[in-house]
């Protein structure tokens, strides 16, 4: 289909200098006031607990508003359909202006409560054999019309080579949405977008391999996962922020004029992340950015996990 589509490290030699019974003398001022590792522990403990009390109570305010606000969504939508009488020009634009703003706190809604979940462990995989083109094509679908609007051509062709294999659809089209949404909001009118996807032999999650040349046959001929990437021929991202972008949170100085709260890319991580996959951003050789993903066909059980990365 294509559509106009982030230790700290306190040495034994420290902690015997911190010990009760060291002469004040003997105790560099700095080093008595390193804690323990115990400490630390502790610390780090107690402040991460803190941390998922607080995202746990701003979680359930925001899923307190999701109702509310889809009730007055409705009505909006409802009065903007002149269902219920026609309406004035000023009338139709004042209620165009609130359903532009409804979707938009609804949205930031969903991406707070994705957020929240993800932080806190709530949001588990499902994975389903399913055929990852059908999810590529439907976000592609969902977001012709918003590219059609911004005058950017979204250009997506399905991969024949691509198998059936366990995926989790919804969090596919999750991840795949929020880098569209991106690429939409920061190429400018004009420009295009490519959503792509090949098979991939990664590396890593390769069974040990004899030799390199093993490994190079086995990169031609055993993929063992897909590789989805999203190009634009937006600003590019400076190469120093391509770790901190997918921040919670974190925002390019140059994007404050553009909506958002800087949660999609952190989203996405998890989302890949729990799918045993990984995602990065490069600087695309004609300009604009490249970001790409990897889900292995094969999802990794919890105890397989650290031995793949
Ligand atoms: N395709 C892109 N081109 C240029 N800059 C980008 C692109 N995608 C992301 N960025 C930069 O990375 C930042 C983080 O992106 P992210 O999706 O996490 O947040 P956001 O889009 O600003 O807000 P949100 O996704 O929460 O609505 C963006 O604010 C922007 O500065
Ligand atoms: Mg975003």
């Amino acid at each position: 289909m294509a559509t106009a589509q982030k230790n700290t490290c306190v040495s034994e030699e420290a902690g015997t200098a911190a010990a009760p019974n060291a002469t004040a003398s003997s105790v560099p001022p700095a080093a008595a006031d390193v804690p323990s590792p115990e400490n630390l522990l502790q610390e780090y403990n107690e402040l991460r607990e803190r941390f998922q009390r607080t995202t746990n109570a701003l979680a359930s305010a925001a899923h307190d508003l999701k109702t509310p606000l889809a009730i007055l969504n409705g009505y909006v939508d409802l009065l903007h359909s002149e269902k219920l009488g026609a309406l004035t020009d000023r009338q139709r634009e004042v209620l165009g202006d609130m359903q532009a703003s409804g979707k938009r706190l609804e949205r930031f809604i969903q991406d707070f409560l994705s957020f929240s979940a993800l932080e806190t462990g709530g949001l588990r995989m499902q994975f389903a054999p399913g055929n990852i083109n059908d999810c590529l094509s439907e976000v592609c679908r969902l977001w012709s019309g918003r590219f059609q609007e911004r005058g950017l051509a979204l250009y997506f062709l399905a991969n024949e080579k691509l198998p059936i294999f366990p995926l989790d659809a919804p969090k596919v089209e999750r991840v795949v949405s929020n880098l569209l949404e991106n690429a939409c909001k920061f190429t400018p009118k004009g420009g295009t977008v490519w959503l792509h996807a090949e098979p991939h032999m990664w590396d890593r999650r390769a069974a040990a391999l004899p030799s390199a040349a093993e490994r190079r046959r086995q990169n031609l001929s055993h993929p063992n996962s897909v590789k989805v990437s999203v190009s634009d021929t937006g600003p590019g991202i400076p190469p120093e922020f391509h770790v901190e972008v997918f921040d919670d949170f974190f925002r390019l100085p140059t994007s404050e004029d553009q909506e958002g709260m800087g949660l999609g890319l952190s989203i996405a991580r998890r989302l890949v992340h729990g799918m045993a996959g990984k995602i990065w951003v490069e600087n695309d050789p004609g300009g604009g950015s490249k970001f790409s993903f990897l889900v292995p066909y094969k999802p990794l059980t919890a105890a397989a996990k650290g031995k793949g990365r």
